[in-house]
């Protein structure tokens, strides 16, 4: 055994292990990231980005599919999907690249390698040992498979669900979250019969139920079909397709199922409890800072619990690694992570559901909404949508929820707002410009301060 000292050691280099990585570095630290397969984990090579390619993909089959209406004559030939998969691994390889450099240029050592803890809290990677003052965990999480059920050529997780050689004929997504709604506009967009199964009785169902509402009625105006409020019984490859079965009895056929169910955080088998920290159904167990049960290690992204998104994952990364230099920053909590689903139409929001403003707030609070169809802009992009918006009663906008295409660009303001408790009347007085789909957030934010300019 080999021991190797640095101020950091970085167990994991996805979005929060390299975040945290870079500052560090930035702040003088000597760092050791850590890392079994690629740098830039899950959301580079297996999620975000992937994903929104083949969502750009998907959009463009959709423009060209509608050009007649805006005057444009085209025609639509198919999706090829070879070329999809090119354009995908092109951006991916990319930002690859560049990510590599730059943690090259920081000077940061990357240990290629799987890691585990030691009681002594030092990380073994093979036969070398890694030594830091403070050690960051941030292994992240992986897709959760329904008990009983395996992964096969018809069974599939988001990672395989990504790279299908062909477009299925028809595709049945169990789950109507985040995954299950990306993955169902972008099939539906390159030609598949879907049908999304969901427990709950809505799709989304951690957003406002406003845009819940809206956005199932934009699936089933494109074909897709949503059934809610219906359990998953089981399912059966049968080698030319697999057919499954729902707790109210009916069966569906189909090429493939996309079992999105929620993602689980990877933290067995590296000697966590063993070393002393604890763990909560697997998530690891933190304190407002970030420190987990034992002294001078730091667990972010995924593994902590709650929203589990990439740029929290940047955040918290960047948190630890100013925390450790003593640098006392800002806690950002939950509430406060803008949350994005890129399917078509986009569903945005930061801050409370009306819902949630109503518990926390009683009846003291005020909610408006605006209809996209009020908004030229929108009226020229041909998307339909809405802003809702949440204050407590003469006090700070607490929410801010949006629906539309292109809204997820748009959901930064509400973001400010949120977090700086702007009220409505402070925010009236700026003007958005004029045709742009933010004027939608002005005019709902008018409406708020009482004073409505196109709405009623
Ligand atoms: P999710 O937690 O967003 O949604 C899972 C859905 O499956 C829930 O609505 C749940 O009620 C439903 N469900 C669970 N068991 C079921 C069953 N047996 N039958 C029917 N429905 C069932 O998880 P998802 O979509 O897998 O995403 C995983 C994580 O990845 C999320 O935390 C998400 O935030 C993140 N992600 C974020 C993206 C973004 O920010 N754009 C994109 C993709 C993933």
């Amino acid at each position: 055994m080999t021991d190797h000292s640095f101020d950091l050691v970085i167990l994991g280099g996805g979005s929060g292990g390299y975040a945290a990585a870079l500052r560090a570095a930035e702040l003088g630290s000597s760092v050791a990231l850590i890392e079994k397969d690629k740098l830039g984990g899950t959301c580079l090579h297996r999620g975000c980005i992937p994903t929104k390619a083949l969502l750009h993909s998907a959009e463009v089959a959709d423009s060209i599919r509608s050009s007649e209406h805006v005057g444009v004559r085209a025609s639509f030939d198919g999706i090829d999907v070879a070329a999809v998969h090119a354009y995908r691994e092109g951006i991916v390889a990319k930002k690859h690249k560049g990510l590599e450099g730059l943690i090259a240029a920081r000077k940061i050592t990357v240990v290629r390698g799987a890691g585990r803890l030691l009681d002594d809290g030092a990380v073994a990677v093979g036969d070398d040992r890694y030594r830091g003052t403070n050690v960051v965990l941030a292994t992240g999480s992986t897709s959760r498979m329904i008990p009983g059920l395996e992964v096969d050529d018809r069974i599939l997780t988001s990672e395989q669900a990504l790279a299908l050689p062909d477009v299925p004929r028809r595709a049945v997504i169990l789950g109507g979250g985040v995954i299950g709604v990306e993955f169902a506009s972008i099939w539906r967009s390159f030609g598949a019969e879907v049908t999304i199964i969901e427990a709950l009785d809505r799709l989304l169902p951690g957003e406002d139920p406003a845009l819940s509402k809206a956005l199932e009625r934009a699936f089933r105006k494109r074909g897709i079909v949503a059934r809610t409020g219906v359990r998953f019984a089981g399912a059966e490859s049968t080698g030319s397709g697999v057919t499954i079965s729902l707790e109210d009895g009916s069966t569906l056929d189909a090429d493939v199922l996309l079992v999105a169910v929620g993602r689980g955080p990877v933290t067995a088998g590296l000697g966590l409890e063993e070393a002393g920290i604890e763990l909560d159904r697997g998530f690891v167990r933190v304190d407002e800072r970030l420190r987990t049960t034992r002294p001078g290690v730091w667990a972010v992204g995924d593994i902590v619990p709650g929203l589990q998104l990439a740029h929290r994952s940047f955040q918290q990364g960047i948190f630890v690694a100013e925390e450790i230099a003593g640098l006392r920053p800002t806690i950002v909590p939950d509430s406060l992570v803008p949350r994005v689903t890129y399917s078509s139409p986009e569903v945005a929001s930061v801050g409370l559901t009306e819902d949630q403003a109503r518990a926390a707030h009683g009846e003291a609070i005020v909610v408006r909404e605006y209809n996209l169809a009020g908004n030229g802009k929108s009226e020229i992009l041909g998307t339909a949508g809405l802003v809702k918006v949440v204050r407590r009663l003469d006090g700070p906008v607490v929410g801010v929820h949006l629906i539309g295409d292109r809204v997820g660009e748009l959901i930064t303001e509400g973001q400010l707002v949120v977090g700086w408790e702007a009220h409505p009347e402070d925010i009236a007085p700026f003007i958005h410009a004029h045709p742009t789909q933010s004027e939608a957030l002005g005019e709902a934010f008018l409406a708020l301060a009482g004073k409505p300019l196109h709405a009623l």
